[in-house]
């Protein structure tokens, strides 16, 4: 998605080999009208699916989350990284290893809003080595509903988490694709479709 790509370009930030910093658009501060642009994207990328649900995680994965949800009128539901006072049983949960922070999470969804009709669109903002996502997948899958296919912001595509997502047969869309992070600069591998328009 060009006009994504444009924005890491402009205002990301490479920190190291592994890890670009985008505190200004969608980490900590966010540009709703690029976020309007990204649910829309995904709308459209997965428009043939039948989606009656989107789920993510807390917190950066709400807000592209909530713009697909709104072009796709159905609910979105997000995934809680601790306890909630109010959210205390009937749970659905997994463990989610994160290698960047080396610590792990139980993640949690209330089981009243999954069940076994629902046909799921995860999204995340940031796909690395994929254990956010392949903690979402494991509780959708808890629910009995199916996993239609995953849309990643911002994929590195030279860490683990495509590849291992693919493996289980999941579909990913992945908005910028990023090859590598050597130098300081950001490299992308550009789809076929976005060199023709
Ligand atoms: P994984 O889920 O793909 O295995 O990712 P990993 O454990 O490596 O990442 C843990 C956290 O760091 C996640 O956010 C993830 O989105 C974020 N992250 C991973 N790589 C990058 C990067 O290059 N840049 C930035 N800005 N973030 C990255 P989180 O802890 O869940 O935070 P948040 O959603 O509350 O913001």
């Amino acid at each position: 998605m060009r006009l994504l790509e444009e924005k890491i370009i402009s205002e990301g930030r490479v920190l190291s080999d592994q890890v670009l910093k985008v505190d200004s658009f969608l980490n900590h501060q966010i540009d709703p009208s690029l976020m309007n642009e990204i649910g829309k994207e995904f709308a459209a990328r997965f428009v043939n699916e039948g989606i009656t649900k989107i789920v993510t995680i807390e917190s950066s994965g709400i807000a592209p989350a909530i713009m697909a949800g709104l072009y796709m009128n159905i609910p979105v539901v997000f995934a809680r990284k601790r306890k909630s006072l109010t959210l205390t049983d009937d749970l659905l949960t997994a463990s989610v290893h994160s290698f960047t922070k080396n610590e792990t999470n139980e993640i949690s969804i209330a089981k009243k809003y999954l069940d076994s009709n629902d046909r799921v669109l995860i999204i995340d903002d940031f796909l690395a080595n994929g254990q956010a996502a392949l903690g979402l997948v494991e509780i959708v899958q808890q629910s009995g509903a199916q996993v239609m296919g995953i849309g990643i912001v911002i994929e590195k595509s030279f860490q683990k988490g495509t590849e291992k997502l693919k493996e289980l047969g999941l579909r990913v869309e992945s908005l910028a694709r990023i090859a590598s992070l050597t130098n300081g600069e950001v490299q992308f591998i550009n789809d076929k479709v976005e060199e023709l328009v």
